[in-house]
């Protein structure tokens, strides 16, 4: 492997590339390594976009299932590899890639889905949700409410067999956790059509959120941060829907004085979780976003900590650990 793609040979690599490109002249395509089409889609150049096959050899089993044929979407289950599988919580999970690149398959993701499966004694259920700009949002949020509607009918042998779908939790981290928030606010109301499965709350890891305004966290941290407001805001143009600027509750959880379906949330008990730390230049809307829950009177529980990176939970196996430990203390029904 070259050093190039030994860089990309994970999703966060990506980002340190990005500290070089910190003013508005860079080519954001060149940069993430994607050609315009003339129709409006794009094309990811497949070196720099590796993926693994599910594995059945580590400390998580795990297989892929299709969700939607039309749509050609897809998940990734992983049951821990453990004995004693018996009524296993679930957890919804998207991943990360700013809505417009990455799959569930992205040797990161996949290694810390199954750590996850391992740590929480939890049955994975990572959604292969469509990816923008072919398909803006509310694309991926469908894909993700679709997969509820799958747990939900137990069709799957995994899902039958080892889990309890009266205790599921919806996760995401970076796009994913914007994913996992959004399909919460609709699922909310959807309650009684979801059951028997009920979820108990969110977890948001470095949630990718945005707004109009920028905060002190996107404009002050330093090149060496990552994830420049050049590449952030091309991923607002590519996944929201077309004419939305980053002034759009899928963006802004406090548009317009955020969600009446918070209501919802606040009534059906669940908790929310939210992760991150202050070398993220997503922090800051990610403490604002925390507050504002709080002021709403959601049961929301921050984790936030000093330094590190976005996209440090799904790549270091200490602070993975560390985030487990916190959704853990969130959801005490949780075993080990
Ligand atoms: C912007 O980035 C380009 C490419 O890295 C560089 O050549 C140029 O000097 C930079 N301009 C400023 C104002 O930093
Ligand atoms: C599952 O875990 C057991 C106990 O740690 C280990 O001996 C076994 O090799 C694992 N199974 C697979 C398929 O890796
Ligand atoms: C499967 O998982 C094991 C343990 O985590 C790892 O050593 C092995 O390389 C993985 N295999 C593949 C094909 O990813
Ligand atoms: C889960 O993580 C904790 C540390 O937070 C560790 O002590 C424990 O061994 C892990 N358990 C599994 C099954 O990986
Ligand atoms: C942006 O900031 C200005 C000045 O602080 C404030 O008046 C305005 O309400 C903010 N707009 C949004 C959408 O948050
Ligand atoms: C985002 O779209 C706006 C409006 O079309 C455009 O002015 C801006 O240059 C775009 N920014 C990026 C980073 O693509
Ligand atoms: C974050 O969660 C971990 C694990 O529960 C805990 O040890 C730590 O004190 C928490 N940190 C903050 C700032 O809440």
């Amino acid at each position: 492997m070259d050093a190039t793609k030994l860089l990309l040979f994970t999703i966060l690599a990506i980002l340190p590339i990005l500290n070089q490109a910190q003013n508005s002249t860079v080519d954001p395509y060149k940069l993430l390594h994607l050609i315009p089409n003339p129709d409006g889609s794009i094309t990811r150049i497949k070196e720099f976009y590796p993926t693994v096959p599910p594995n059945t050899s580590s400390v998580a089993f795990s297989r892929d299932v299709p969700l939607n044929h039309d749509k050609k979407t897809w998940i990734r289950l992983y049951l821990p590899n453990k004995s004693d599988l018996v009524n296993l919580p679930i957890t919804v999970y998207a991943h990360g890639g700013g809505f417009i690149i990455l799959s569930t398959a992205t040797p990161n993701f996949d290694w810390f889905l199954s750590n996850t499966a391992s740590n929480l004694t939890v049955l994975v259920v990572s959604v292969e949700y469509r990816l923008a700009p072919e398909h803006r949002l509310p694309a991926a949020y469908d894909d993700v409410l679709e997969a509820l509607h799958w747990v939900k009918e137990k069709k799957d042998v995994w899902v039958n067999k080892y889990a309890d779908v009266t205790r599921c939790i919806l996760m995401g981290e970076s796009a994913g956790g914007n994913i996992a928030y959004n399909v919460g606010l609709g699922a909310s109301i959807l309650n009684h059509k979801l059951k028997p499965l009920v979820i108990k709350g969110l977890v948001l890891i470095q949630p990718f959120f945005g707004g109009l305004n920028r905060t002190e966290s996107e404009l002050k941290l330093p090149d060496s941060a990552g994830l420049p407001l050049v590449i952030t805001d091309f991923m607002w143009n590519l996944s929201l829907p077309l004419g939305g600027s980053r002034n759009h509750p899928y963006c802004d959880p406090m548009f317009g004085g955020g969600s009446s379906n918070l209501d919802k949330i606040k009534e059906l008990g669940w908790r929310v979780a939210i992760a991150g730390c202050d070398g993220d230049r997503l922090y800051d809307k990610q403490v604002e976003v925390f507050m504002f829950l709080k002021k709403q009177g959601v049961d929301v529980v921050g984790n936030f900590s000093k330094g590190d990176y976005h996209g440090v939970f799904v790549t270091e196996l200490a602070k993975s650990l560390k985030l487990f430990e916190f959704v853990r203390s969130v959801f005490s029904y949780l075993r080990y």
